[in-house]
């Protein structure tokens, strides 16, 4: 008998060994560990796991559904991933997860169920598809091989901050300005931007007539900088500062012997095309899905 359940601590290490095991059959699946899992469950976006959901066989843990909640306008989004212990797949427990997260009520307008799903994921791809999820944007994930052009150079214009509190409001008005009208749209705070450096995150930022204009924002990794999060103002678009500071970014990185990568939705054209001019190449295609609650409902 399948039982549904709320997430507990003690789940962790079931949950890392689902993913592992699912890593192992869908090229580019995440095999998370304990504390990569411990820090999603924690961040804001996903209130300590509120929203998740464990599916429980004769006391085995065979299913997780992760979902965080997200508020576009009057629009709620839930936006979930399921994973399944493969041995167990194709007997209902993804569609019974998935049940459970439609009955998560919540105050709004119009609820939509969403998920990101790498292409080569063909299980994933035909259980979102079978339930009638919709493509509504794709995500193209990028890297930019070792370059060694003499037109990367560090910016004058450009350092390095730690963020004091004006300069954390300053970050999330240019973000959720610049994200605000987007599909993944999740808006920041100041006090997200402190904490993304408590947590060792590197920002980047542009500075016009001592006016913060424009910011990269730095994951870093042993192996790559991960670019979270490019922006310029609206006001100083089309004059060259977007470039300026991948430049930066791709010098930082080619000097701390690392490659640069990041993730951008196809719906965001200009943004393609700069991270294309700049070498930048296509490792992976992912595609965002969405669905009215209601339609999905009546499936
Ligand atoms: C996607 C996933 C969660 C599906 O879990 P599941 O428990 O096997 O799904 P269900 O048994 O509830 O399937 C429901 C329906 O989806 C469709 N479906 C699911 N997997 C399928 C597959 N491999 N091929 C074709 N159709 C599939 C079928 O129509 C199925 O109904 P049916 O079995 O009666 O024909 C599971 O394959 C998985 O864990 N994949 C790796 C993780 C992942 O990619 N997650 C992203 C999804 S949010």
């Amino acid at each position: 008998m399948l039982h549904i359940k709320t997430l507990s601590a003690s789940d962790t290490e079931a949950i890392c060994r689902i993913h592992q095991a699912a890593a192992a059959l869908d090229p580019g699946f995440p095999a998370i560990a304990a504390p990569h899992w411990q820090r999603f469950v924690s961040s804001p976006l996903n209130e300590n796991g509120r929203l998740f959901r464990t599916a429980q066989l004769h006391g085995q843990l065979v299913g997780v559904a992760s979902c965080s909640l997200r508020l576009l306008g009057p629009t709620a989004i839930k936006h979930f991933r399921i994973v399944v212990d493969p041995p167990f797949r194709r007997r209902g427990v993804g569609r019974a997860l998935l049940a459970e997260l439609v009955a998560i009520p919540v105050e709004a307008s119009e609820v939509c169920l969403q998920t990101v799903v790498d292409g080569r994921w063909d299980a994933a791809r035909a259980f979102v598809e079978f339930f009638g999820f919709q493509i509504l944007e794709s995500e193209v994930e990028m890297h930019c091989p070792p370059m060694t052009s003499p037109e990367l150079t560090l910016s004058a214009n450009i350092t390095q901050i730690e963020i004091t509190p004006a300069q954390a409001r300053g970050l999330a008005r240019l973000h959720n300005e610049a994200y605000r009208d987007t599909a993944s749209f999740v808006p920041m705070t100041p006090d997200s931007f402190r904490k993304s450096v408590e947590e060792d995150d590197r920002f980047f930022v542009l500075r016009i007539d001592e006016q913060i204009v424009g910011y990269a924002h730095i994951v870093p990794g042993s192996k790559a900088l991960w670019l979270e999060s490019l922006v310029v103002s609206e006001t100083h678009r089309g004059q060259g500062l977007g470039s300026e500071l991948l430049c930066h970014v791709l010098a930082t990185a080619a000097m701390e012997s690392v490659i640069v990568r990041l993730q951008v939705t196809d719906a965001n054209r200009p943004a393609l095309s700069l991270y294309r001019k700049l070498g930048f190449l296509t490792d992976s295609i992912s595609h965002r899905y969405r669905i009215l609650e209601q339609v999905l409902r009546r499936v």
